[in-house]
């Protein structure tokens, strides 16, 4: 039987889910550099660093240890102590780990959320420009995603006006990620306590705060947290991990922290289809959030330091909008004013053919801002070595020079 035929026979769920469209890119930068081009990959959101030493030795312990076997389903005690641990030391958030669940990444983390608190046709508020996965998880929960564009000029950055707009009844959920992927915005304390403000206005609505990039932060204020708001603690759950801040995106530890009820659902949920996740990993997990901070500072400082980088030499590129990224490690310039243009062979008409293009032409991998919710972006990882990125922002000047 063809292939086409034998895939209509997959469930109608995952026929409705999109590619990752971050995974696609990457994908086919690595086949052209099998066939032997220079490509800069600048697709993929991953640190560039490797894991701290202290963590690693805490993992080889851990083998040696004899931790081998099946852990908790919620997570090993010690680690869900640290979690809550850090979650007040960090964020001004108390939680008891019997609040903390332990996942297979804060991807798994945010998937269970979803399923645990949507019913079908319940509306998730998503604010734009979001994170791939957001929207397809949302699918998968049969709940129905309700995207509200914050505005370049606002930074990307959604307003407490615009999302009180945007509930109605059927509203369940608020998700969206401070620092964000993948324009950098950064959310302050008074945006924050604003939403906040709506929050409680609606005691059916849920947030789920997305907070992978803590400590990826380049504002002076620094991080704050919308759990750590008293008045709807119980309404906010707080997704973290390790991933990105402490260089471990292998390693696959996510966690939430949440009112008690939320905590057991997640934890019935992940009894029945993952169980507690790698035993090593979360060993060394505890490393990571009992330990020193200073590996993630000079990480932070790098990646501030690319920004500076990157952003001024976008902004050397006619055309190009550019944001200034307060965290993470993105740069999400508007790249619009080349819709329509052509290199004499190619017609670029949307994000999706200039990223295309732009890998084709100058071979620099980027992913389009179509998956992410803004079409006339392209998102660019600053997670690589400076002359790298420099070479990057250099051919993709000398690729756009070409379209009329
Ligand atoms: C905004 C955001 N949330 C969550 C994740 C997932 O993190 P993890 O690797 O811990 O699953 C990512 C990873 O790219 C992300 O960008």
């Amino acid at each position: 039987m063809a292939v086409a035929e034998l895939e209509v026979r997959l469930a109608d769920r995952i026929n409705a889910l999109e590619e990752s469209s971050t995974l696609g890119m990457t994908k086919k930068a690595r086949e052209l550099a099998a066939q032997g081009h220079k490509v800069i990959s600048l697709s993929v959101g991953e640190p560039d660093f490797k894991t701290p030493q202290h963590i690693c030795e805490a993992a080889k312990k851990a083998i040696d240890d004899g931790f081998h076997g099946y852990s908790p389903v919620a997570g090993y005690p010690d680690l869900r102590k640290a979690i809550a641990d850090k979650l007040k030391r960090d964020n001004n958030i108390d939680w008891k780990p019997e609040n903390i669940v332990v996942s297979t990444g804060a991807k798994h983390s945010l998937a269970n959320v979803l399923q645990v608190l949507v019913n079908p046709g319940d509306e998730v508020v998503i604010f734009a420009p979001y994170w791939v996965s957001y929207s397809e998880m949302v699918k998968l929960a049969e709940g129905t995603s309700v995207v509200i564009d914050g505005a370049f000029e606002n930074n990307f950055k959604v307003t407490a006006e615009q999302f009180e707009a945007a509930i109605t009844p059927k509203t369940k959920v608020v998700m969206f990620a401070s620092p964000n992927n993948p324009t950098g915005s950064v959310y302050s304390e008074a945006e924050l306590r604003a939403i906040g403000e709506v929050v409680a206005r609606h005691e059916n609505v849920f947030v789920v705060a997305d907070e992978i990039y803590e400590y990826i932060n380049f504002t002076a204020e620094g991080h704050f947290s919308i759990g750590s708001i008293p008045e709807i603690k119980d309404r906010v759950i707080t997704v973290n991990g390790v991933a990105k801040g402490h260089a471990m995106t292998g390693w696959r530890i996510g966690f939430i922290g949440a009112v008690k009820w939320i905590a057991d659902g997640v934890e019935k949920l992940q009894g029945q289809v993952t169980s507690g996740t790698n035993s090593i990993a979360q060993k060394a997990a505890v490393a990571a959030f009992n330990g020193p901070l200073d590996d993630a500072k000079k990480m932070k400082e790098a990646y501030q330091r690319r920004r500076e980088l990157v952003v001024g030499k976008l902004k050397e590129i006619p055309g190009f909008k550019v944001n200034v990224p307060d965290g993470a490690f993105y740069a999400f310039p508007d790249i619009s004013a080349y819709f329509g243009k052509s290199d004499g062979t190619t017609t670029i008409n949307n994000s999706d053919d200039f990223c295309n293009w732009l890998l084709d032409q100058a071979h620099v991998a980027t992913v389009a801002g179509s998956g992410f919710g803004a079409p006339n972006c392209m998102r660019i990882s600053t997670a690589a070595a400076d002359e790298q990125l420099a070479e990057a922002c250099d051919r993709i000047k000398a690729a756009v020079a070409r379209l009329n």
